[in-house]
């Protein structure tokens, strides 16, 4: 159960270096792990997953993908989160949630695999607020605190909490200090509030109020395009750090300090990480025609018209590197059959030399299932005859004695025990 708002004592205890960071906002559709993996590439510090759902994440199977070196969540063939080693102590995993239990139920089944947890207390897209989660948990700050509390009280991993404005600046500031004091290891503000859209434009000059009410690291986010913007905010506020989305939608190589990347190299890349990582064809379209939403032209249409991986590499003039991924991949597969063959093989003649594939039998007993098993073989030679209902008869008792000698073993165990 949720225990009630934390009296500070946890504080800082695990955090991640909030200090002049640049970090990849949480975006649904987008933050998969072709975007996280190029934010870190070309500079970021941190990258946020897209929002997931707490009963997703808490319904999901965690499997070590060998075949291709990730760790996935997955619900049937859904991913709900594939991440690797490149982003390990770098990728925070932002949670949708409205309940506490529900949400470090989520967070602890994936506390192993990520740098820290964030709560979505913002984003006012409809998939969020419908289920009480986002920007709607805004109306109720107790469900806030009491979901905060609960996860920094128990996970290994610092956490976060993303926030857009209130009405007034002074309930924002309220809200962010019952905030601080559930020991979270920083906050982000979105410097919009609820009902304001993407082209109003962000209101800069809280992050200053915020920044002095609180001690904890406070993350800029809202109308940040470029390294300029963080100057002028840093200047105004003394924010700790910073956060893009729509910039980096737009072209992932923003974090590079030298300049951006022309955009046919960054879907280029991009389309070449689909191909390795074998991501959905769907989201990947739509990422990628965020970045190349400007250009009408041959590679836009082809892009659109792409029914797989393979179409989207074919746009790009990637055709080549998707083939030779899938070999790779398919001769790794064929690496792995084999090794799982040699493992059980092994296994199955240090335990069970006599009957192939049936459940295991001590050493100790083995002789004497040997014994069984050679009397059963006798009694279908018996059987073996030319009438046909006897032959229906002898399939019949074959399929039972092979049952029984594989499936019994209890009987049997009985049976030779007292021989050995
Ligand atoms: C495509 C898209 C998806 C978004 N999804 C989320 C989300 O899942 N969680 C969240 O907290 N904010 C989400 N946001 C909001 C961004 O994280 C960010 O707060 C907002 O876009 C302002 O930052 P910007 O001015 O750098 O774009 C999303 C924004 C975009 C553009």
């Amino acid at each position: 159960m949720a225990s009630n708002e934390n009296n500070g004592d946890n504080r800082i205890k695990k955090t991640l270096d909030f200090e002049n960071k640049i970090i990849l906002a949480p975006m649904v559709r987008i933050g998969s792990f072709p975007m996280r993996y190029m934010s870190l590439k070309y500079g970021a510090d941190y990258v946020c997953t897209s929002e997931i759902v707490d009963k997703r994440l808490i319904t999901s199977t965690r499997i070590v993908n060998k075949k291709l070196g990730t760790i996935d969540y997955m619900n049937k063939e859904r991913i709900e989160f594939r991440t690797t080693d490149y982003e390990k102590g770098r990728v925070i995993l932002q949670l949708g949630t409205c309940d506490p239990d529900l949400a470090l139920k989520a967070a602890k089944h994936v506390e192993q695999d990520v740098a820290a947890i964030d709560v979505n207390c913002g984003c006012p897209k409809r998939f969020s607020v419908i289920g009480g989660m986002g920007a709607a948990l805004l109306a109720h700050p107790d469900k806030i605190i009491a979901i905060l509390t609960n996860l920094v009280n128990n996970l290994s991993v610092p956490v976060t909490c993303k926030i857009r404005l209130l009405n007034t600046y002074e309930e924002t500031i309220d809200l962010v200090k019952r905030i601080e004091a559930t020991g979270v290891a920083a906050i982000t503000v979105h410097c919009r509030r609820k009902k304001e859209l993407e082209k109003d434009p962000g209101h800069w000059d809280v992050f200053k109020l915020i920044r002095d009410a609180v001690k904890i690291p406070v993350i800029a986010n809202g109308d940040i395009f470029n390294y300029n913007d963080m100057e002028k905010i840093k200047k105004i506020s003394n924010v700790n750090s910073f956060m893009m989305a729509r910039a980096a939608q737009n072209n992932p190589s923003i974090f590079r300090k030298e300049g951006v990347l022309p955009k046919l190299d960054v879907v280029k890349e991009y389309s070449r990480l689909c191909a390795k990582y074998d991501m959905p064809y769907q989201n990947a379209k739509y990422a990628l025609l965020c970045i190349w939403k400007d250009h009408q032209d041959k590679v836009g249409y082809s892009l659109v018209k792409s029914k797989s991986v393979l179409d989207i590499c074919k746009s790009v003039d990637e055709e080549e590197y998707y083939h030779k991924v899938l070999k790779e991949r398919n001769e790794k597969d064929e690496e792995l059959d084999e090794e799982a063959r040699a493992k059980q093989e092994e296994i199955y003649a240090d335990q069970c030399p006599y009957i192939p594939r049936a459940p295991y039998i001590p050493k100790n007993l083995k002789h004497g299932i040997e014994d069984e098993f050679e009397d059963k073989e006798k009694e279908n030679d018996v059987n073996n005859s030319n009438n046909t209902e006897e032959k229906e008869n002898s399939i019949i008792n074959n399929n039972q004695t092979t049952s029984s000698s594989t499936m019994n073993t209890e009987d049997n165990k009985n049976k030779k025990i007292k021989l050995v």
